[in-house]
């Protein structure tokens, strides 16, 4: 929830699994208990009443908050280095309540293209529905985005790491248009992870998460998280923001800039978007989302590693036309990775077999441990064919502004034995190479 906190100078591996609880005090249990509670009791009206008008801290509802989520969000809100976080049902949620929270009918956003398929629609077709535009730039460049920008804007908005794209984007240089523009800076940091990744500590003002990722990474729960930087001057910026410096009618008048300080985006969100609409994250999901937050910091280090041996097995094979990683050097985004990833990449690539989209699809048809879905971020390593699926409602101009192929495989490399991966991409690679066409194509780029 929204209160002060001491702030948190521990390194991430440590933060995942003491932030914000510190044993339970009624009983000393050590994990973090699941309240499966709707309501808390109130000592009196007194009580109730002060809990409603928000003058004192703790729990009235679960659709508001709930003491199991709260150590989640208290854990995400540190490891991003924001000031507080509010934790929603899934990623779709967690941007929806980000997006709104932010503008007004007539308003706009301006947005990178590469985006996950779903954030995209969501964006295109649905935003403009609440009178709110999404304009998306032509490129991730802060050039085109700052092209964009008019005195109707309401915010900037970005993947750090785009799905499946795998475009890094410059985050300083985005953060320096939204300082000379005076607009928020929201990032979704899903595919990079905290661990890989802090934005807030490039400029970003507002981190969005599918916590259904790697952070839960055992596809088992569906979650998502605003995290809010505290940073974003409301307050200067009044006639442009006035749902933070005017009373909101709905909620008794509160002014939020002033009722919350550095926490106003937060806690806007949690009393009128989720009060409201009820986007909640059950207590049993934040502690499931916790259980795979203890290990990210663990599992992101060998989903990188295994990545990086699985680009370079894809790069060495004759059956592959192209691979799609940041990790190499001749990667157009490299330079980005070095400065944002501390030199590595991200577990999320994309290749394409020679045999064009029918080679791909037999590779697709063939994998026996990897996973043919659409999730990211699983233990398990998985595939997606994106043009198929999560990008299939994207005519053919938006697709390759998305940065997806009709031929396009995105693997999200998982955490098993590094020589039973290679193995199985192996012998799907052979099934592509057998497709009519594909064995001529694999002798040319030979
Ligand atoms: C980058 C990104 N953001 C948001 C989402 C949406 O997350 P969820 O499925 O939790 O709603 C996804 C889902 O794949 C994603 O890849």
């Amino acid at each position: 929830m929204e209160k002060s906190r001491t702030s948190c100078d521990w390194r991430p591996e440590t933060i995942v699994l003491h932030g914000g609880f510190d044993g339970d005090p009624a009983t000393k249990a050590v994990a973090v208990p699941i309240y499966q509670t709707v309501a808390y009791g109130f000592d009196n009206a007194e009580h109730a009443a002060a809990l409603f008008n928000l003058e004192t801290e703790g729990f009235r509802y679960s659709r508001i908050a709930n003491p199991t989520t709260d150590v989640l969000e208290q854990r995400l809100a540190a490891l991003e280095g924001g000031a507080a976080a509010v934790c929603v049902s899934s990623g779709q949620a967690a941007l929806m309540y980000a997006a709104l929270n932010v503008s007004r009918p007539g308003g706009n956003i301006v947005s990178v293209p590469q985006l996950y398929g779903t954030t995209y629609t969501l964006f295109a077709h649905m935003l403009p529905t609440f009178g709110v535009t999404v304009r998306f730039a032509s490129d991730d460049s802060a050039a085109s985005m700052a092209a964009l920008v008019d005195e109707n804007t309401c915010a900037l908005y970005c993947e750090s790491v785009g799905n499946p794209a795998g475009n890094i984007c410059d985050l300083a240089a985005l953060a320096e248009v939204s300082r000379a523009k005076a607009l928020p800076l929201i990032v979704d940091n899903t595919v990079a992870t905290p661990v890989l990744l802090r934005p807030i500590e490039h400029g970003a003002h507002i981190v969005v998460h599918s916590l259904t990722k790697y952070i839960g990474g055992h596809g088992t729960t569906l979650g998502g998280a605003i995290v809010d930087a505290g940073t974003f001057p409301w307050t200067a910026h009044r006639a442009r923001f006035p749902m933070f410096n005017e009373p909101d009618r709905s909620y008794h008048g509160i002014v939020y800039a002033e009722r919350f300080g550095r926490s106003a985006f937060a806690a806007r969100c949690r009393n009128l978007y989720l009060r409201n609409t009820g986007a909640a994250l059950s207590p049993m999901s934040a502690f499931l989302l916790m259980m795979g937050l203890e290990t990210l910091p663990l599992r992101v280090e060998r989903h990188v590693h295994n990545a990086r041996l699985v680009a370079e097995f894809l790069r060495a094979d004759p059956r592959v036309r192209w691979v799609n990683y940041a990790g190499f050097a001749e990667h157009p985004h490299h330079a980005l990775a070095q400065r944002y990833l501390d030199g590595q990449a991200c577990a999320l690539l994309t290749f394409a077999t020679c045999g064009g989209l029918e080679g791909s699809c037999a590779f697709y048809d063939a994998l026996r441990i990897t996973k043919r879905l659409v999730n990211l971020g699983d233990a398990k390593t998985l595939a997606c064919h994106p043009a198929s699926t999560t990008h299939r409602q994207l005519s053919e101009a938006e697709l390759k502004a998305a940065g997806v192929t009709p031929d396009m495989i995105r693997l999200s490399v998982g955490i098993e034995h590094i020589d039973d991966i290679i193995a199985d991409l192996d012998q799907a690679l052979a099934a592509a190479a057998a497709v009519p066409g594909a064995k001529s194509a694999a002798r040319s780029a030979a």
